[in-house]
């Protein structure tokens, strides 16, 4: 059992998703050991063949739910063919799991540049010295790209790479479910035909 005071009370009388994800996270941010905002996103790609992996949530608002990566890795180029993807969050403490489904796309510059902007120094050379999801020959090749991209930023500003940015999920689903004993859980999912619709709720088996 969690130790922390919960600040969702009864989520099956919630009307509203955004809020409720939001009092989620805050109650996951109070009692995950790390990395509250750790979410698995599922990609297609283009034989139709799903591919998971996590990631970081960085942002999340009405219009969806934003996290950055490399867009010449496997996810980047599956989120830019296919333009859908999924998301599950599962915070073990809590016993709760939110899951989201929609299509993508890209946030826009400022928006990147925003978030790149305060990301330590480390992880814009990073951003820069990985060629994520490619072969690597040796640790020593990471670090020798790690070495000169240091050396070719040593004085004023990391720019952006071009092929880093956010993706944004804008979602027409997204269902909360949260333990209870006997396996009798509460799972209600918000659904809506399109990402400018109004939601409706539906409460499931589970
Ligand atoms: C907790 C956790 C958080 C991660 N966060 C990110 C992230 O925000 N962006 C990212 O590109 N990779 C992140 N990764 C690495 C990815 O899981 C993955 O290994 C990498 O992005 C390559 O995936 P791909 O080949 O499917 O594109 C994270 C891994 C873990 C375990």
């Amino acid at each position: 059992m969690t130790e922390v005071e919960l600040t969702s009370g009864d989520f099956t009388e919630e009307n509203e998703p955004f809020s409720l994800f939001g009092a989620w996270l805050k109650d996951a941010t109070a009692s995950e050991i790390n990395d509250p905002n750790a979410v698995a996103v599922a990609t297609v790609d283009e034989n139709g063949l799903p591919n998971v992996r996590m990631v970081l949530l960085k942002d999340y608002d009405e219009r969806g739910f934003v996290f950055y990566t490399n867009f010449e890795s496997q996810k980047g180029r599956e989120l830019l063919g296919q333009q859908k993807a999924a998301m599950v969050f599962h915070w073990k403490s809590l016993r709760r799991q939110v899951r989201l489904r929609g299509e993508v796309e890209v946030v826009t510059d400022q928006e990147a540049d925003e978030y790149y902007a305060t990301r330590p120094r480390g992880s814009r050379i990073g951003a820069w010295a990985s060629k994520q999801s490619r072969p690597l020959e040796g640790r020593f090749a990471l670090e020798k790209s790690v070495a000169e991209y240091t050396a070719r930023y040593a004085l004023g500003d990391i720019p952006r790479p071009p092929h880093w940015s956010g993706f944004r999920i804008k979602p027409v689903s997204i269902e909360f479910w949260h333990d209870r004993p006997f396996r009798l859980h509460d799972r209600v999912e918000f659904r809506r035909e399109t990402p400018e619709g109004d939601w409706m709720k539906v409460r499931m088996y589970p």
